[in-house]
Protein backbone atom coordinates (compact mmCIF):
# COMPACT_ATOMS: atom_id res chain seq x y z
CA UNK A 1 0.00 0.00 0.00
CA UNK A 2 1.24 3.30 -0.68
CA UNK A 3 1.72 6.09 1.34
CA UNK A 4 -0.12 9.65 1.08
CA UNK A 5 3.08 11.35 1.57
CA UNK A 6 4.45 10.10 -1.56
CA UNK A 7 1.97 11.38 -3.76
CA UNK A 8 2.05 14.74 -5.46
CA UNK A 9 -1.59 16.70 -5.06
CA UNK A 10 -0.71 20.42 -5.42
CA UNK A 11 -3.32 21.41 -7.12
CA UNK A 12 -5.42 17.96 -8.05
CA UNK A 13 -8.93 16.99 -7.42
CA UNK A 14 -7.67 14.28 -4.87
CA UNK A 15 -10.98 12.11 -4.24
CA UNK A 16 -10.57 10.82 -0.50
CA UNK A 17 -12.93 8.16 0.62
CA UNK A 18 -14.05 8.25 4.18
CA UNK A 19 -16.27 6.25 6.44
CA UNK A 20 -18.82 8.89 7.73
CA UNK A 21 -21.37 6.33 8.94
CA UNK A 22 -21.46 7.88 11.92
CA UNK A 23 -24.94 8.12 14.84
CA UNK A 24 -27.42 10.84 13.61
CA UNK A 25 -30.43 12.22 15.96
CA UNK A 26 -32.57 14.92 14.74
CA UNK A 27 -29.71 15.96 12.04
CA UNK A 28 -27.15 16.06 14.87
CA UNK A 29 -23.89 14.07 14.58
CA UNK A 30 -24.00 12.25 18.21
CA UNK A 31 -20.93 10.69 17.69
CA UNK A 32 -17.74 12.25 15.75
CA UNK A 33 -15.33 9.71 16.32
CA UNK A 34 -14.95 8.98 12.46
CA UNK A 35 -14.91 12.19 11.29
CA UNK A 36 -12.20 13.07 13.89
CA UNK A 37 -10.11 10.11 12.29
CA UNK A 38 -9.93 11.58 9.49
CA UNK A 39 -8.73 15.18 10.12
CA UNK A 40 -4.93 13.86 9.77
CA UNK A 41 -6.02 12.71 6.09
CA UNK A 42 -7.49 16.18 5.21
CA UNK A 43 -5.52 18.70 7.08
CA UNK A 44 -2.41 17.81 4.85
CA UNK A 45 -4.05 17.52 1.98
CA UNK A 46 -5.52 21.06 1.85
CA UNK A 47 -1.67 21.99 3.55
CA UNK A 48 -0.45 20.62 -0.34
CA UNK A 49 -2.90 22.40 -1.40
CA UNK A 50 -5.08 20.02 -3.02
CA UNK A 51 -8.84 19.87 -4.06
CA UNK A 52 -10.16 17.63 -1.85
CA UNK A 53 -13.14 15.63 -2.33
CA UNK A 54 -14.76 13.53 0.23
CA UNK A 55 -16.96 10.77 -0.51
CA UNK A 56 -18.62 8.48 2.37
CA UNK A 57 -22.34 6.29 2.96
CA UNK A 58 -24.08 6.57 5.85
CA UNK A 59 -26.89 3.69 6.76
CA UNK A 60 -28.28 1.42 4.26
CA UNK A 61 -30.62 3.82 2.18
CA UNK A 62 -30.73 0.62 -0.38
CA UNK A 63 -30.20 2.87 -3.62
CA UNK A 64 -32.74 4.79 -2.51
CA UNK A 65 -32.66 8.89 -1.21
CA UNK A 66 -33.23 9.23 2.26
CA UNK A 67 -33.44 12.56 4.03
CA UNK A 68 -32.38 11.06 7.31
CA UNK A 69 -29.38 9.28 5.68
CA UNK A 70 -28.38 12.99 3.80
CA UNK A 71 -24.61 13.68 5.39
CA UNK A 72 -25.42 17.12 5.03
CA UNK A 73 -25.31 17.41 9.01
CA UNK A 74 -21.88 15.37 8.59
CA UNK A 75 -20.95 18.65 6.50
CA UNK A 76 -21.58 20.78 9.13
CA UNK A 77 -20.00 18.95 11.75
CA UNK A 78 -16.79 18.65 9.66
CA UNK A 79 -16.51 22.17 9.17
CA UNK A 80 -16.50 22.88 12.74
CA UNK A 81 -13.83 20.17 12.96
CA UNK A 82 -11.72 21.16 10.69
CA UNK A 83 -11.63 25.26 10.97
CA UNK A 84 -12.77 25.88 7.19
CA UNK A 85 -15.69 25.86 5.40
CA UNK A 86 -17.02 22.84 4.13
CA UNK A 87 -19.23 22.19 0.53
CA UNK A 88 -21.79 20.43 0.11
CA UNK A 89 -23.66 19.02 -3.26
CA UNK A 90 -26.64 16.83 -3.12
CA UNK A 91 -25.64 13.96 -5.32
CA UNK A 92 -22.37 12.47 -5.91
CA UNK A 93 -22.34 12.05 -9.39
CA UNK A 94 -23.89 13.56 -12.30
CA UNK A 95 -23.52 17.41 -14.11
CA UNK A 96 -24.12 19.28 -10.70
CA UNK A 97 -21.58 17.37 -8.65
CA UNK A 98 -18.71 17.87 -11.84
CA UNK A 99 -19.65 21.60 -11.79
CA UNK A 100 -18.97 21.73 -8.25
CA UNK A 101 -16.02 19.74 -8.59
CA UNK A 102 -14.54 22.18 -11.19
CA UNK A 103 -15.25 25.32 -8.93
CA UNK A 104 -13.66 23.46 -6.09
CA UNK A 105 -10.49 26.01 -5.13
CA UNK A 106 -7.01 25.01 -3.94
CA UNK A 107 -7.59 23.52 -0.28
CA UNK A 108 -10.94 23.41 -0.77
CA UNK A 109 -13.57 21.01 0.69
CA UNK A 110 -16.30 19.51 -1.01
CA UNK A 111 -18.44 16.38 0.41
CA UNK A 112 -20.81 14.71 -2.04
CA UNK A 113 -24.11 13.22 -0.94
CA UNK A 114 -24.26 9.61 0.63
CA UNK A 115 -22.78 6.89 -1.73
CA UNK A 116 -25.68 4.87 -1.19
CA UNK A 117 -28.54 6.83 -2.54
CA UNK A 118 -27.48 5.22 -6.01
CA UNK A 119 -27.88 1.51 -6.31
CA UNK A 120 -24.59 1.34 -8.28
CA UNK A 121 -22.16 1.92 -5.05
CA UNK A 122 -22.72 -1.39 -3.24
CA UNK A 123 -22.76 -3.26 -6.58
CA UNK A 124 -19.75 -2.25 -7.02
CA UNK A 125 -21.61 -0.95 -10.69
CA UNK A 126 -18.77 0.07 -13.47
CA UNK A 127 -20.82 3.00 -14.39
CA UNK A 128 -21.30 3.94 -11.20
CA UNK A 129 -17.49 3.69 -10.62
CA UNK A 130 -16.56 5.47 -14.10
CA UNK A 131 -18.49 8.50 -12.93
CA UNK A 132 -16.92 8.66 -9.44
CA UNK A 133 -13.60 8.46 -10.87
CA UNK A 134 -14.10 11.21 -13.20
CA UNK A 135 -14.33 13.57 -10.46
CA UNK A 136 -10.88 13.65 -9.58
CA UNK A 137 -7.10 12.79 -10.78
CA UNK A 138 -5.93 11.03 -7.46
CA UNK A 139 -7.58 8.44 -5.02
CA UNK A 140 -7.71 8.14 -0.90
CA UNK A 141 -9.08 5.29 1.13
CA UNK A 142 -8.80 6.91 4.61
CA UNK A 143 -11.81 4.72 5.37
CA UNK A 144 -10.44 1.04 7.14
CA UNK A 145 -13.55 0.42 8.46
CA UNK A 146 -15.58 -0.21 4.99
CA UNK A 147 -12.49 -1.57 3.10
CA UNK A 148 -13.82 -4.87 3.80
CA UNK A 149 -16.99 -4.03 1.30
CA UNK A 150 -16.37 -4.82 -2.70
CA UNK A 151 -18.38 -1.24 -3.45
CA UNK A 152 -17.42 1.07 -6.01
CA UNK A 153 -15.75 3.63 -3.67
CA UNK A 154 -13.90 1.25 -2.13
CA UNK A 155 -12.36 -0.95 -5.21
CA UNK A 156 -14.45 0.57 -8.38
CA UNK A 157 -12.79 4.15 -8.56
CA UNK A 158 -8.96 3.16 -7.15
CA UNK A 159 -9.45 0.39 -10.10
CA UNK A 160 -9.42 3.47 -12.29
CA UNK A 161 -7.10 5.86 -10.81
CA UNK A 162 -3.52 5.03 -10.99
CA UNK A 163 -2.37 7.37 -8.60
CA UNK A 164 -3.83 5.94 -5.51
CA UNK A 165 -2.77 6.15 -1.72
CA UNK A 166 -3.64 5.01 1.97
CA UNK A 167 -4.81 8.02 4.14
CA UNK A 168 -3.01 8.46 7.28
CA UNK A 169 -5.78 6.82 9.64
CA UNK A 170 -5.82 3.71 7.64
CA UNK A 171 -2.44 3.43 7.47
CA UNK A 172 -2.58 3.36 11.36
CA UNK A 173 -4.99 1.08 11.91
CA UNK A 174 -3.63 -1.54 9.36
CA UNK A 175 -0.42 -1.41 10.57
CA UNK A 176 -1.46 -1.37 14.45
CA UNK A 177 -3.73 -4.41 13.74
CA UNK A 178 -0.81 -5.94 11.49
CA UNK A 179 1.21 -5.61 14.31
CA UNK A 180 -0.90 -7.24 16.76
CA UNK A 181 -1.31 -10.45 14.44
CA UNK A 182 1.83 -10.65 12.54
CA UNK A 183 4.92 -9.82 15.01
CA UNK A 184 3.09 -9.51 18.52
CA UNK A 185 4.88 -9.00 21.77
CA UNK A 186 3.90 -12.54 23.31
CA UNK A 187 1.83 -13.86 24.71
CA UNK A 188 -0.48 -13.02 22.79
CA UNK A 189 -4.11 -12.74 24.66
CA UNK A 190 -7.53 -12.84 22.66
CA UNK A 191 -10.48 -11.85 24.51
CA UNK A 192 -13.76 -12.90 22.80
CA UNK A 193 -17.29 -12.25 23.80
CA UNK A 194 -20.80 -11.49 21.77
CA UNK A 195 -23.56 -13.27 21.71
CA UNK A 196 -22.87 -15.91 18.88
CA UNK A 197 -20.34 -17.92 17.81
CA UNK A 198 -21.78 -18.70 14.87
CA UNK A 199 -20.41 -15.32 12.87
CA UNK A 200 -17.32 -15.22 14.46
CA UNK A 201 -15.55 -19.33 13.63
CA UNK A 202 -13.33 -17.83 11.05
CA UNK A 203 -12.24 -15.16 13.61
CA UNK A 204 -11.70 -18.10 16.60
CA UNK A 205 -10.21 -20.21 14.11
CA UNK A 206 -7.56 -17.66 12.85
CA UNK A 207 -7.10 -16.69 16.56
CA UNK A 208 -5.89 -20.08 17.46
CA UNK A 209 -3.45 -20.07 14.94
CA UNK A 210 -1.81 -17.13 16.33
CA UNK A 211 -2.86 -16.58 20.14
CA UNK A 212 -1.06 -18.24 23.41
CA UNK A 213 -4.26 -17.52 24.96
CA UNK A 214 -7.74 -17.30 24.57
CA UNK A 215 -10.18 -15.94 26.54
CA UNK A 216 -13.91 -16.54 25.93
CA UNK A 217 -16.99 -14.47 27.63
CA UNK A 218 -20.62 -13.89 26.69
CA UNK A 219 -23.12 -15.65 25.77
CA UNK A 220 -20.87 -16.99 22.88
CA UNK A 221 -19.42 -18.91 25.74
CA UNK A 222 -22.48 -21.11 27.29
CA UNK A 223 -22.18 -22.43 23.75
CA UNK A 224 -18.61 -23.73 24.62
CA UNK A 225 -19.57 -24.59 27.92
CA UNK A 226 -22.77 -26.31 26.69
CA UNK A 227 -20.68 -28.37 24.43
CA UNK A 228 -18.86 -29.69 26.93
CA UNK A 229 -21.75 -31.26 28.73
CA UNK A 230 -22.80 -28.98 30.61
CA UNK A 231 -26.62 -27.82 31.44
CA UNK A 232 -26.93 -24.19 31.05
CA UNK A 233 -30.32 -23.85 31.52
CA UNK A 234 -32.33 -21.21 29.76
CA UNK A 235 -28.83 -19.53 28.80
CA UNK A 236 -28.95 -18.43 24.67
CA UNK A 237 -27.10 -21.48 23.63
CA UNK A 238 -26.27 -22.20 19.88
CA UNK A 239 -27.33 -25.86 19.91
CA UNK A 240 -26.42 -25.73 15.66
CA UNK A 241 -22.79 -24.70 16.83
CA UNK A 242 -22.27 -27.44 19.62
CA UNK A 243 -19.39 -29.38 17.50
CA UNK A 244 -18.19 -26.23 16.08
CA UNK A 245 -17.48 -25.59 19.69
CA UNK A 246 -15.89 -28.72 20.39
CA UNK A 247 -13.75 -28.56 17.38
CA UNK A 248 -12.47 -25.19 18.65
CA UNK A 249 -11.28 -26.42 21.98
CA UNK A 250 -9.42 -29.62 20.53
CA UNK A 251 -7.84 -27.71 17.85
CA UNK A 252 -6.74 -25.26 20.87
CA UNK A 253 -5.47 -28.20 22.61
CA UNK A 254 -3.60 -29.61 19.58
CA UNK A 255 -2.08 -25.93 19.34
CA UNK A 256 -1.29 -25.70 22.63
CA UNK A 257 -3.13 -22.42 23.06
CA UNK A 258 -5.07 -22.06 26.37
CA UNK A 259 -8.49 -21.30 26.19
CA UNK A 260 -10.70 -19.94 29.53
CA UNK A 261 -13.84 -20.62 29.91
CA UNK A 262 -16.31 -18.87 32.20
CA UNK A 263 -16.10 -20.45 36.08
CA UNK A 264 -19.25 -19.10 37.01
CA UNK A 265 -22.02 -16.80 35.80
CA UNK A 266 -24.63 -13.89 36.66
CA UNK A 267 -28.10 -15.64 36.16
CA UNK A 268 -31.58 -14.25 36.39
CA UNK A 269 -34.83 -15.68 35.34
CA UNK A 270 -35.48 -12.41 33.19
CA UNK A 271 -33.21 -9.23 32.32
CA UNK A 272 -35.29 -7.38 34.28
CA UNK A 273 -34.22 -8.60 37.74
CA UNK A 274 -30.99 -8.69 39.71
CA UNK A 275 -28.72 -11.38 38.97
CA UNK A 276 -27.40 -13.88 40.98
CA UNK A 277 -23.69 -15.86 40.86
CA UNK A 278 -23.61 -19.32 40.87
CA UNK A 279 -20.94 -21.52 39.58
CA UNK A 280 -21.23 -22.89 35.64
CA UNK A 281 -22.12 -26.61 36.72
CA UNK A 282 -25.32 -25.04 39.14
CA UNK A 283 -27.33 -22.94 36.73
CA UNK A 284 -31.01 -23.11 37.64
CA UNK A 285 -33.34 -24.73 35.20
CA UNK A 286 -35.30 -21.73 34.79
CA UNK A 287 -33.01 -19.14 34.77
CA UNK A 288 -30.13 -17.82 32.22
CA UNK A 289 -26.83 -16.28 32.28
CA UNK A 290 -26.31 -12.83 31.41
CA UNK A 291 -23.31 -12.00 32.93
CA UNK A 292 -19.38 -13.70 34.04
CA UNK A 293 -19.01 -13.95 37.79
CA UNK A 294 -16.52 -12.95 40.24
CA UNK A 295 -14.72 -15.88 40.31
CA UNK A 296 -14.32 -15.59 36.65
CA UNK A 297 -13.07 -12.43 36.63
CA UNK A 298 -10.26 -13.15 38.76
CA UNK A 299 -9.60 -16.08 36.46
CA UNK A 300 -9.22 -13.57 33.53
CA UNK A 301 -7.16 -11.20 34.98
CA UNK A 302 -4.76 -13.46 36.40
CA UNK A 303 -4.88 -15.01 32.67
CA UNK A 304 -4.42 -11.21 31.12
CA UNK A 305 -1.63 -10.36 33.53
CA UNK A 306 1.57 -9.95 32.05
CA UNK A 307 0.45 -10.29 28.17
CA UNK A 308 2.59 -8.47 25.77
CA UNK A 309 -0.15 -8.07 23.07
CA UNK A 310 -4.22 -8.13 24.17
CA UNK A 311 -7.10 -8.15 21.40
CA UNK A 312 -9.85 -7.71 22.37
CA UNK A 313 -13.95 -8.30 20.54
CA UNK A 314 -16.98 -8.74 22.11
CA UNK A 315 -18.84 -7.87 25.04
CA UNK A 316 -19.17 -10.33 28.28
CA UNK A 317 -22.35 -10.16 29.19
CA UNK A 318 -25.14 -7.83 28.74
CA UNK A 319 -23.56 -5.04 29.93
CA UNK A 320 -26.18 -2.57 28.70
CA UNK A 321 -28.28 -3.45 31.75
CA UNK A 322 -26.09 -2.16 34.84
CA UNK A 323 -26.97 -5.79 36.62
CA UNK A 324 -24.91 -7.71 34.16
CA UNK A 325 -22.19 -4.51 33.14
CA UNK A 326 -20.13 -5.92 35.96
CA UNK A 327 -18.12 -8.40 34.16
CA UNK A 328 -17.20 -6.98 31.35
CA UNK A 329 -16.26 -3.97 33.02
CA UNK A 330 -13.74 -5.34 35.27
CA UNK A 331 -12.46 -6.62 32.38
CA UNK A 332 -12.44 -3.75 30.46
CA UNK A 333 -9.97 -2.14 33.22
CA UNK A 334 -8.05 -5.25 33.51
CA UNK A 335 -6.69 -4.94 30.05
CA UNK A 336 -6.37 -1.07 30.35
CA UNK A 337 -4.13 -1.85 33.33
CA UNK A 338 -1.65 -4.04 31.72
CA UNK A 339 1.41 -2.44 30.14
CA UNK A 340 0.33 -4.15 26.64
CA UNK A 341 0.04 -3.05 23.36
CA UNK A 342 -3.87 -3.38 23.70
CA UNK A 343 -6.27 -3.50 20.86
CA UNK A 344 -10.57 -3.63 20.55
CA UNK A 345 -12.99 -3.14 17.86
CA UNK A 346 -16.38 -3.72 17.49
CA UNK A 347 -19.26 -1.16 18.09
CA UNK A 348 -20.64 -2.81 21.17
CA UNK A 349 -16.87 -3.31 23.14
CA UNK A 350 -16.06 0.27 22.12
CA UNK A 351 -19.09 1.48 24.72
CA UNK A 352 -18.40 -1.02 26.97
CA UNK A 353 -14.63 0.14 27.48
CA UNK A 354 -16.04 3.60 27.39
CA UNK A 355 -19.08 2.69 29.75
CA UNK A 356 -15.83 1.36 32.48
CA UNK A 357 -13.63 5.05 31.86
CA UNK A 358 -11.06 3.60 30.12
CA UNK A 359 -10.85 4.62 26.54
CA UNK A 360 -7.78 6.84 26.64
CA UNK A 361 -5.86 3.47 28.16
CA UNK A 362 -5.94 1.69 24.83
CA UNK A 363 -3.20 1.59 22.39
CA UNK A 364 -5.78 1.52 19.97
CA UNK A 365 -9.34 1.09 19.17
CA UNK A 366 -10.42 0.28 15.93
CA UNK A 367 -12.54 2.13 13.85
CA UNK A 368 -14.04 -0.78 12.24
CA UNK A 369 -17.27 -3.47 13.34
CA UNK A 370 -17.08 -5.73 10.18
CA UNK A 371 -14.09 -4.58 9.01
CA UNK A 372 -11.73 -5.61 12.28
CA UNK A 373 -13.59 -8.72 12.54
CA UNK A 374 -12.68 -9.43 9.10
CA UNK A 375 -9.16 -8.54 9.25
CA UNK A 376 -9.26 -10.35 12.31
CA UNK A 377 -10.38 -14.17 10.25
CA UNK A 378 -6.93 -13.16 8.53
CA UNK A 379 -9.04 -12.34 5.28
CA UNK A 380 -7.78 -9.97 2.59
CA UNK A 381 -9.80 -6.78 2.53
CA UNK A 382 -10.56 -5.60 -0.75
CA UNK A 383 -10.44 -2.30 -0.10
CA UNK A 384 -6.66 -2.50 0.79
CA UNK A 385 -6.21 -4.98 -2.26
CA UNK A 386 -7.47 -2.17 -4.46
CA UNK A 387 -4.51 -0.25 -3.26
CA UNK A 388 -1.77 -2.54 -4.29
C1 LIG B 1 -19.55 0.23 9.62
O1 LIG B 1 -20.27 1.01 10.26
O2 LIG B 1 -19.12 -0.84 10.11
C2 LIG B 1 -19.12 0.64 8.24
O3 LIG B 1 -19.44 1.95 7.98
C3 LIG B 1 -19.70 -0.29 7.19
O4 LIG B 1 -21.08 -0.17 7.14
P1 LIG B 1 -21.96 -1.33 6.48
O5 LIG B 1 -21.89 -2.50 7.41
O6 LIG B 1 -23.35 -0.77 6.32
O7 LIG B 1 -21.32 -1.68 5.15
Amino acid sequence: MKDIKTLEVSGKRVLVRVDYNVPLSEGQVTDDTRIRASLPTLRWLREKEARVILCSHLGRPKGQRVPEMSLRPVAERLAELLGTPVKFVEDCIGEAVEKEVQALQQGEVLLLENLRFHKGETKNDPEFAEALARLAEVYVNDAFSVSHRAHASVVGVPQRLKEKAAGFQLKREVDYLSRALESPERPLVAVAGGAKISGKIEVLNNLLSRVDKLLIGGAMANTFLASQGLSLGRSLVEETELETAREILLAARERGVKVYLPVDLVVAESQEEEGEEVPVNRVPESKAAYDIGEETVALFTRALSRAGTILWNGPLGLFEKPAFAKGTVAVARAIAAENALTLAGGGDTLAAIKAAGVTHAFSYLSTGGGAFLEFLAGKELPGLKALE
